[in-house]
């Protein structure tokens, strides 16, 4: 499919420009979404059946591994992943200062104990070196988190756990698509959690979350914990969880699916656009991509000076950029009991003060983002001293 389109037929100068737009996604779906919804709605088949089996048939073959196992959100993928794992009390497990608090919820949810490690200055993904400085006897798990839609260094984080004897799950919430070397994410670690709530480039209408697998182990216990510990029905073996994706979230899913090589295509022609527009930015640190990834911009996270006041211009201009995320986890009230003091994760502690994420998603006019571009650039002129 050709994505060029978008600029073109889209081109139209708006007022606000959202951090994300989606009602432009479900406009351009909407035509061959409507009467499978109401298929399903009028078949009353809501929970399970065909197009979850589909849907799950298809998203295992796109990250190129056998199995996906649909759920209810991407934490609860998170958390059943790490219980498939086997962590549970007393088990470590090591995640980025620098993520989402799903991640670490889930490693709580499941009974293990989060171990925070720093990421690296340039991608703001977790740190291979960080990482092996925390690993100890007691380490069940690594958790890269491929934030803002690339991967992290999984030949060096890959070398860190086989050293440690630990499993790796990536937290692939926000890389549907992304690739490292050609391998898809979703398909390093033993088993990989992703979300589908509906701002991620594959998104659903409400939430929902899958984990991917090469082992049908796996696979199959995610599957019984996500059913009430149950494969036949009325017949539990342990205790689980209703954690089920629902069959109109998988019609959406699949109908997204086949347009997410294209619309992540398109992310990454605006993306390239915002660099090659902030080049001469010098006050406006660009994102950086890994050496043999491809990036699927989930999030276009520059870095600024001021940052409260570059987003304070840029929401009065009508522009809704956003922070992700404000707090690393260890300043987080949620994880002050981890003991952490300010100065643990000085990485993640900077770039929390100063990353602005712009408006990047595949609908995005060119002259919206001009304008995007022209704010900033009046927003980081401005003189910093104020009277
Ligand atoms: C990195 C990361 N992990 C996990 C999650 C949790 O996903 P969900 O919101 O579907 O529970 C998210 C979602 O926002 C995320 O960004």
């Amino acid at each position: 499919m050709d994505t060029t389109h978008y600029s073109g037929e889209l081109t139209m100068t708006v007022g606000y420009i959202p951090l994300v737009d989606l009602a432009a996604q479900h406009a351009e779906i909407a035509d061959e979404l409507m009467p499978e919804l109401n298929r399903v709605l009028s078949t009353a088949s809501y929970v399970g059946g065909p197009d979850v089996a589909a849907f799950e048939e298809e998203y295992a073959s796109y990250c190129g591994v056998s199995h996906c196992v649909g759920l209810a959100s991407g934490t609860d993928a998170v958390e059943l992943a790490l219980r498939a794992v086997g962590v549970g009390p007393g088990d470590e497990v090591v995640i980025p200062a620098n993520t989402f608090i799903a991640t670490a919820e889930a490693v709580v949810r499941a009974g293990g104990h989060p171990v925070l490690a720093d990421v690296e200055p340039d991608t703001l993904l977790l740190s291979a070196e960080q990482v092996a400085r925390v690993v100890t006897s007691r380490t069940k798990a690594i958790i890269p988190v491929h934030l803002f839609g690339q991967i992290a260094d999984m030949t060096s984080l890959a070398e860190v756990a086989a050293g440690a004897g630990v499993a790796i799950i990536e937290d692939g919430a926000q890389s549907q698509g992304a690739t490292q070397h050609g391998r898809r994410s979703g398909s390093f670690g033993v088993v990989a959690a992703t979300s589908f709530y509906p701002g991620k480039n594959l998104g659903a209408a409400g939430d929902a979350g899958a984990v991917t697998t090469n082992d049908p182990a796996l696979a199959a216990a995610a599957r019984l914990l996500g059913n009430h510990g149950s494969r036949v029905k009325y017949v539990h073996e342990g205790i689980g969880f209703n954690s089920r994706l629902d069959t109109v979230q998988a019609v959406v899913l699949r109908h997204k699916l086949r347009r997410l090589e294209a619309w992540n295509a398109r992310r990454r022609v605006l993306a390239a656009r915002y660099d090659e527009l902030l080049a001469d930015r010098g006050e406006v640190v660009l994102p950086a991509t890994r050496p043999g990834n491809e990036h699927v911009w989930h999030l276009y996270v520059v870095q600024v000076d001021r940052r409260t006041e570059v987003l304070q211009h840029l929401h009065e201009a009508g522009i809704g950029a956003g922070i992700h995320y404000p707090y690393p986890l260890h300043l987080t009230p949620a994880f002050r009991h981890l003991g952490h003091t300010p100065g643990d994760f000085p990485v993640s502690e900077s770039a929390a003060e100063r990353i602005l994420s712009l408006p990047l998603y595949p609908h995005l006019c060119d002259d919206q983002q001009d304008r995007v571009v022209e704010e900033l650039t009046r927003a980081v002129d401005r003189s910093p001293v104020r009277i």
